[in-house]
């Protein structure tokens, strides 16, 4: 076997995977109200971005060959009902709009579509009189925040709540406001994951009285389970499958590749971000190496594109 490994070139030419530019989509999180740039404590190397300094990352993330970007945005104010998630004035559809005019068409835009960043208690819906998550009261509210994206200009809306029937009635929506082009990056198998955490600081969201998501995301322990999520969101007109987190699923996103023939994404989420950039602060592992090594394994599972904190640092990398 050793004879296919000996020099550089003969191992790029029989390697089975490669990571490229083309594979990166870079998560970027706006902010109302900030004159300067945050940077995200928990998030080496990540910043809260005004309007004016995401669209100069965005011409930079361009330049470098990056693909696309996921917008998330904090809002000044929130609510019970996520009001500024579908406001055409809200922060995301102002970001939207300003990157569409600064990059045309040379950066895919994805917006994530979810209430979480927007209501007062930070659950992924809105809350019936029980204060549980009120799962067909909040499709009608994704719906909303859907047209306000489209209108905006995303070219994906990508619906994060792991509501039951959101990819339909985000459909349906899109479609009866004259979306037809906009398409859906289903979240679809969301785990209820602890690598979440420096995300909930990079958008400002504790959920009221210390509750969690594990109502309406995955189980980790399900691996079949995440097979029937992508089944009903293909059946009810998504575009592309995600599976999120990464490196402890990967086992998952080698079976929904298997299973279905549209594009699956992959999230390599805050918390793995996280632990790589402390492991690389300590001196423990070779950031480069493993930048590139976490990259391709997620690729080698199956993805065909990859949200990921490293997209930058990668792209640097890749282009050298
Ligand atoms: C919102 C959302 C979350 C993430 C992406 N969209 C947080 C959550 O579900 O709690 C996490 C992303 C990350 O950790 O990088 N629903």
């Amino acid at each position: 076997m050793r004879r296919l490994r000996r020099t550089p070139a003969l191992r790029r030419l029989v390697a089975e995977t490669r990571v490229g530019v083309d594979d990166l989509v870079a998560p970027v999180f706006v902010r109302e109200g900030i004159d300067a740039p945050v940077p995200i404590a928990a998030l080496p190397g990540v910043v809260q971005h005004t309007v004016g300094s995401l669209v100069a990352e965005a011409r930079e993330l361009r330049a470098l060959g990056v693909s696309a970007l996921v917008v998330f945005g904090v809002p000044g104010a929130r609510d019970a009902v996520g009001s500024a998630a579908s406001d055409p004035a809200g922060i995301v559809q102002v970001a939207l709009r300003a990157l569409r005019d600064a990059v045309g068409d040379e950066l895919v835009l994805i917006a994530d579509l979810c209430l979480c960043e927007y209501t007062d208690h930070g659950h992924c819906g809105v809350l019936d009189r029980g204060g549980r998550v009120d799962n067909d009261a909040t499709l009608r509210r994704y719906g909303e925040v859907a047209v306000a994206q489209a209108a905006a200009g995303a070219d994906f809306v990508a619906p994060s709540g792991m509501m039951d029937g959101q990819v339909g009635a985000i459909r349906a929506a899109l479609d009866g406001a004259g979306h037809a082009d906009t398409a859906i990056l289903a979240y679809a198998a969301k785990y209820a994951s602890a690598f979440y955490g420096p995300f909930r600081e990079a958008v400002d969201v504790a959920i009221a009285g210390g509750g969690d998501r594990r109502g309406y995301q995955q189980d980790p322990a399900n691996g079949r389970e995440a097979l029937t999520e992508v089944r009903l969101d293909l059946a009810e007109g998504a575009d592309v499958v995600m599976v999120k987190p990464a490196l402890h699923y990967l086992d998952v996103i080698a079976a929904v590749r298997r299973s279905v023939d549209v594009p699956v994404a992959a999230y390599h989420v805050s918390g793995e971000y996280a632990m790589l950039a402390a492991a690389a602060e300590l001196g423990v592992v070779d950031r480069e190496a493993a930048v590139l090594e976490t990259l391709t394994a997620i690729k080698r599972a199956g993805a065909q594109f990859v949200l990921t904190y490293l997209a930058r640092q990668a792209a640097e990398l890749l282009g050298r």
